[in-house]
């Protein structure tokens, strides 16, 4: 929970965007290319080789060294064509406080998009943190991921560590556990749990979809007041120690897996499967 303002300053990475963005165009190693595509690390692809798992164009390569091209060969891991992501460019950002979740603001306020000004692409926020709200914001150019991503509909957990001016009582914490109604409709079943007991008490929040305000509107409704509000997870992806207004790709294997969990991949027949790969 420690302030660490002005640390992004100072260590503000400007990431490399080859590795992880396109493969270079071209033959390429065959476990660098599923590696690439999510499917495996590069030793595990090498495994997938080795056991003949794998096939270009039809043929069944069984040693390592091969190269192939992705943009222009059929290649397959257990029958299934490799999709290769296509172009696009994905972030975990630490959004500090008093930053505004949006491409531009009519009141002059810096935006997200000031801390990824560096980048020579343009991404867009998947969701949003409110203007007081800071931590974990993953922002991309993949219109159909972030729409995956905030869609209530694909259940990705976000946990927040909150600070409340007051602690909850017993009934209190099962009603916010159970769904609170806002604005008509009651919210989906939440996780709660008291992190740091005091007079503003500190609990850790799980929901599963993104509506306006919705933990402070959650408290609120219980009469508590939200003084401080920090998303520290989304899926399987954790904060860590990214400094406040810095941001770090995410791999192929953390999107490949975000794909998943999303089931952007549920309705692709010929994706590969990817079970048991991490
Ligand atoms: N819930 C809120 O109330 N605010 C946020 O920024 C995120 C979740």
């Amino acid at each position: 929970m420690a302030s660490r303002r002005g640390a992004g300053k100072q260590a503000r990475r400007r990431p490399d965007t080859t590795p992880d963005t396109p493969l270079q165009e071209g033959p390429q190693r065959l476990q660098k290319i599923l590696a690439h595509a999510g499917i495996a690390s590069r030793r595990k692809a090498e495994v997938y080789i080795l056991g003949g798992r794998v096939t270009i164009n039809g043929a069944t390569v069984s040693e390592l060294g091969v190269k192939a091209d992705p943009s222009r060969d059929h290649i397959k891991v257990d029958g299934k064509l490799l999709r290769q992501p296509r172009d696009h460019i994905y972030l975990a950002l630490n959004k500090p406080r008093e930053c505004v979740t949006t491409v531009s603001d009519p009141k002059g306020r810096r935006t997200v998009m000031h801390l990824v000004s560096s980048l020579r692409r343009r991404v867009y926020p998947v969701g949003r943190l409110d203007y007081n709200s800071e931590g974990l914001l993953l922002m991309t150019d993949d219109g159909e991921f972030a729409a995956r991503i905030m869609s209530p509909a694909s259940r990705v957990p976000k946990t927040y560590q909150v600070k409340v001016n007051g602690t909850l009582t017993v009934e209190q914490e099962e009603r916010f556990r159970g769904g609170i109604p806002l604005h008509g409709r009651r919210t989906a079943p939440a996780e709660l749990k008291l992190i740091r007991p005091g007079r503003n008490p500190w609990y850790e929040v799980t929901i599963t979809e993104g509506r306006r305000h919705q933990v402070r509107n959650m408290f609120k409704s219980l009469g508590r007041l939200v003084e401080k509000l920090k998303r520290v997870r989304i899926g399987f992806v954790n904060l860590g120690d990214l400094a406040p207004g810095d941001y770090r790709l995410l791999t192929p294997a953390e999107v490949a897996r975000f794909r998943k969990l999303s089931g952007m991949d549920r309705k692709k027949k010929d994706a590969p499967n990817e079970s048991g790969d991490r």
